[in-house]
């Protein structure tokens, strides 16, 4: 298992082995994310986001000063020479004589790979389009294996917008790799896309329904994602799905009661804020969980960390 210099890109890329690794390490990295260490002095990320971002950039770079190291970057490209029209494989080869590593994230589908394939430094993916978001799932997966002791054996439904979410894709690719039971509950036009099925379909159990009701009192995690809204190419096709679920503690009624409830975030009206001081919701806890994840990644691909 090598991590020194590897790009993080997609799931994918990861074996079961190696994600077991990396939520191991990240147990270790929660004593560091409160008390800060300078494992990474010296350092510096760069943060290149071309889409808004409030917890995955900035989980980043809190992640980057927790570890003693620092980091440069931008949430706004149009003050960038990109707005100049500077492409990006000339922006990463230009940011990587100011970094020892990049975390992009762009509305491209394959831009982390083409940023990984110019660059010299480590790439990792922040979040591309709506077809991964990887660092999100090692978060997600985390946060599960925290609070349920255990990935394998669990019973997980994505619910929402599985068509656009790319935090769910990277999800279902991980969980396919553990013995774990999906759901998969969203409208009939916004499915789990196709490619991403096919793969886990191959590996473990799915069942696709729109009826959430029926699912909740079978589950152990309930993740649910809001529907995105900018990606919907017609407005009048996102009009038809907008509000689809709405958990409430009337939702939650026939709920197990050491069930718990995941949001990548940010969410809109998805889940009712009555529900955030129930003992399920995890979201919150999933925030900080984010920035010791991010510690790990960032010092296994600097090698501070083997
Ligand atoms: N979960 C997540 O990616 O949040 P941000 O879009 O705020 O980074």
């Amino acid at each position: 298992m090598e991590f020194k210099g590897r790009d993080i890109i997609s799931i994918e890329d990861f074996s079961q082995q190696e994600i077991n690794h990396i939520l191991d390490v990240s147990k270790t990295m929660e004593p560091l994310a409160k008390t800060g260490s300078d494992m990474l002095k010296g350092k510096i990320l760069a943060t290149l986001f071309f889409e808004p971002s409030t917890r995955t950039r900035l989980s980043f770079e809190t992640a980057m000063l927790k570890l003693g190291g620092n980091y440069i970057g931008f949430a706004e490209p149009d003050i960038t020479s990109a707005r100049k029209g500077e492409n990006l494989a000339d922006t990463v080869r230009t940011v990587e004589n100011y970094a020892d590593t990049i975390v992009l994230r762009h509305s491209l589908e394959g831009s982390a790979k083409l940023a990984a394939d110019v660059a010299k430094v480590p790439v990792i993916n922040g979040g591309t389009g709506a077809q991964e978001h990887p660092t999100q799932a090692f978060t997600d997966l985390y946060t599960m294996r925290k609070e349920k002791g255990k990935i394998d054996g669990l019973k997980v439904a994505l619910v929402g917008d599985l068509r656009y979410g790319r935090t769910v894709h990277s999800l279902a690719y991980a969980l396919a790799l553990y013995n774990v039971e999906l759901f998969l509950v969203s409208p009939e036009s916004l499915r789990m896309r196709k490619d991403v099925l096919q793969t886990i379909k191959s590996k473990i159990p799915v069942t696709e329904n729109a009826n959430l009701e029926a699912t909740i009192p079978k589950i152990d995690v309930l993740y649910v994602t809001r529907i995105q809204k900018e990606r919907f190419p017609d407005a009048a096709e996102y009009a038809k799905v907008k509000g689809a679920y709405k958990i409430d503690l009337k939702t939650l009624k026939g709920a197990k009661k050491d069930m718990i409830i995941l949001h990548p975030l940010p969410r809109v009206d998805e889940i009712a804020a009555e529900v955030d001081a129930t003992p399920q919701a995890k979201y919150f806890q999933q925030v900080w969980n984010g920035i010791v994840v991010r510690m790990t990644l960032l010092s296994l691909v600097l090698g501070a960390v083997k």
